[in-house]
């Protein structure tokens, strides 16, 4: 079982005008959609559009809070997260216009007793099963909580995946985590450094595997990704298929959830970069997450070698 977590779930209302936004005025929109946003929630959304088995954690309240657990039971999705006693899960609001301008929501705050009542739930856990900590965390909260949580886990033998930034990331290293994932801009930030070519990006994904983490996989947008594993460390390069850019947010989510799905099915690297790959571009060419139909069309353009140049 894959379990995710997301802390600050939120509904993704997206707008399409076909005007410039005017300050000041009323501007109406031609379009609107809907997503249930949160980067633990998008590995599990595509983990179940896969057919893997996935719970979705986190923290939910008000209306918003039921709006979201509602949408995604009805997509399949199973979900135990912790509701709120106060305030409401986010609305972001997601302005597409020919750019993209975003208003992202703090959302509601968690009390000590949430949290503690969330790593009761961890208890729950068992050997073989993966934890995916996803994404920021609420502005109330400090940078060690993954690293807690990695901690609570740490004796049954649970593989924990972190797509996390800055000291939220680096704190969980010495807790040894199965996975990370960073991009390349994200790593470049991790050493304050300026990553030019392949060679600056496995000399500093090749740090972080010393600090701790077990396997390192950093993505790189359009330029596909590189993964160092523990053990022989011979990395693995991947470009990205051939298709048409549609949408990248989420891409990064989806590639971990592929590499989960074809990982658990395989216990084999390159497969799980294989599946990986396909299900990031499988987002990238989509509007929302990638559908299986579509990762699997990838996945056959990379059995035939049709990469993009
Ligand atoms: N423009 C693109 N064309 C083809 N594939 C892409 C493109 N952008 C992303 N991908 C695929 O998705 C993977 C992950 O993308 P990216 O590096 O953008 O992750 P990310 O920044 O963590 O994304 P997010 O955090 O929004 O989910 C890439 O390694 C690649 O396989
Ligand atoms: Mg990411």
């Amino acid at each position: 079982m894959v379990y995710t977590v997301t802390f600050n779930p939120a509904l993704d209302y997206v707008v399409h005008l076909e005007e410039p936004i005017v300050n000041g005025q009323m501007n109406r929109s031609t379009r609107e959609e809907f997503y249930y946003g949160g980067k633990g929630i998008n590995v599990s959304t595509v983990l179940t559009n896969l057919g893997a088995d996935t719970v979705a954690m986190g923290f939910v309240a008000g209306f918003t809070g039921a709006a979201i657990v509602h949408g995604l039971t009805h997509k399949g999705i199973r979900t135990d997260f912790i509701i709120l006693r106060q305030g409401i899960s986010r609305v972001n609001v997601k302005i597409r216009n020919g750019v993209e301008t975003d208003i992202n929501a703090a959302g509601p705050r968690l009390s000590n007793d949430d949290v503690k009542a969330f790593m009761k739930k961890l208890d729950d856990l068992t050997e073989g099963d993966y934890l995916v900590l996803s994404g920021s965390i609420p502005p109330n909260m400090h940078d060690v909580i993954y690293e807690r949580i990695c901690r609570r886990v740490a004796d049954k033998n649970v593989q924990v995946v972190v797509d996390a930034d800055g000291d939220l990331l680096m704190n969980t290293l010495q807790m040894h985590p199965f996975l990370i994932k960073p991009n390349k801009a994200e790593l470049g930030s991790l050493f304050k450094a300026k990553i030019k070519n392949d060679k600056d990006i496995e000399k500093y994904a090749r740090k972080l595997q010393e600090m701790g983490a077990r396997n390192v996989h950093i993505s790189m947008l359009g330029e596909g990704s590189m993964f160092i594993p523990e053990g022989d460390g011979k990395v693995i390069r991947m470009g990205v298929p051939e298709g048409k850019v549609i949408n990248t947010v989420g891409a990064g989510d989806s590639m971990v959830a592929g590499f989960l799905a074809g990982y658990m099915k395989n216990g084999d690297f390159q497969k799980a970069m294989n599946l990986a790959t396909a299900a990031g571009s499988a987002t990238a060419f989509s509007e929302g997450l990638g559908e299986k139909s579509t990762i699997m069309m990838q996945l056959e353009k990379i059995n035939n070698n049709l990469w993009a140049k």
